[in-house]
């Protein structure tokens, strides 16, 4: 599905270095890092940090001088699900086709693994940063990046989303809500993706604006086929149980609108991401493949 050269070239470019700011834990808390690293190395799609270092390099940038940001959202995706699978939340078994971090290593220990990735990716960007305080260019783009990430990741993002998804649950959602909550727990970080990695790049305002709302429908779209296929999906193949959302009365496109109109919706939403960025997609149409590959992943 997402096996095109171009984005193996950037996943690759993830994984070689997506342990490379975790901070060293001392021998007093030697489990922190383990079940850190547990959640990280268990794979993924790494779809977020792949969108970041898609956009720096169509923008005009070098992508390996976003690395650290990429590498940051993955972690604060990580963290997310670590927290979502929890026994409080979701209570989901199994993530990226292994037992959920809580099941090997504990709730507690699972939530400060959730901490852990979350404050090391702020580490991480502010790392950078540092170096770049005698290149003011440069370092505006850093900042306005680590910006739309961080507000993207909380109480005006996923958090929010997060918390409207678990109190949706039992109730009968409106649409205005429905979309409320998918697009603030999964399309505000998929849309941070590609607006921070434009920054990185030197994206102009017009770029940015392309990107923000290509980011916008695409993670929408994400959100609907996730919700597809936990309806469709084969839990193997997925790496995660399916069958949950209905079991724990979620509100999602499915539940909310019925299965055709949910494809309907998520085709629509693909074909209008595509078109936010046809103009720019020279790059051998990196961001219309990825769009396309991610609806495909339902029919
Ligand atoms: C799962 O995200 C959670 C949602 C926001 C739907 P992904 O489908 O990107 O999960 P991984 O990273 O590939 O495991
Ligand atoms: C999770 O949404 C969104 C997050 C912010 C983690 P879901 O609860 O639908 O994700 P899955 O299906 O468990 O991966
Ligand atoms: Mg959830
Ligand atoms: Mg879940
Ligand atoms: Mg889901």
């Amino acid at each position: 599905m997402l096996d095109f050269p171009e984005y193996t070239r950037l996943l690759y470019l993830v994984n070689e270095n997506i342990e490379g700011f975790l901070p060293e834990v001392d021998v007093n808390s030697a489990s922190l890092a383990e079940s850190m690293r547990y959640s990280l190395r268990a794979g993924g799609k790494r779809i977020r940090p792949v969108l970041l270092l898609a956009a720096c390099e169509l923008a005009g940038g070098d992508s390996a001088e976003a690395i650290p940001y990429a590498c940051a959202l993955e972690y604060i995706h990580t963290y997310s699900l670590i927290h979502d699978d929890l026994p409080a939340l979701d209570d989901d078994d199994t993530r990226r086709g292994a037992p959920s971090n809580h099941k090997v290593y504990g709730e507690a220990a699972a939530i400060l693994a959730g901490d852990g990735l979350l404050s090391s990716a702020f580490e991480a960007m502010h790392r950078d940063i540092l170096m770049y305080f005698d290149k003011p260019d440069r370092l505006k783009r850093r900042a306005r990046a680590a910006y739309e990430i961080s507000a993207a990741c909380g109480c005006r993002g996923m958090v929010a989303g997060q918390v409207a998804d678990i109190e949706a649950e039992d109730i009968d959602v409106s649409s205005e809500l429905l979309d409320y909550i998918q697009v603030n727990k999964t399309a505000a970080l998929i849309r941070a993706a590609v607006v921070a990695g434009g920054y990185l790049g030197g994206a102009d305002a017009a770029l940015i604006d392309s990107l923000r709302f290509y980011g916008e429908d695409l993670g929408l779209a994400f959100q609907i086929a996730d919700d597809i296929l936990d309806v469709t999906g084969d839990a193997e193949e997925m790496g995660k149980p399916t069958g949950n959302d209905a079991a724990r009365r979620k509100a999602t496109y499915p539940s909310v609108h019925g299965m055709d109109e949910s494809r309907e919706m998520l085709s629509g939403l693909t074909r209008a991401a595509i078109e936010r960025i046809t103009s720019y997609d020279r790059n051998a149409g990196f961001f219309t493949e990825i769009a396309r590959a991610l609806s495909v992943r339902v029919c």
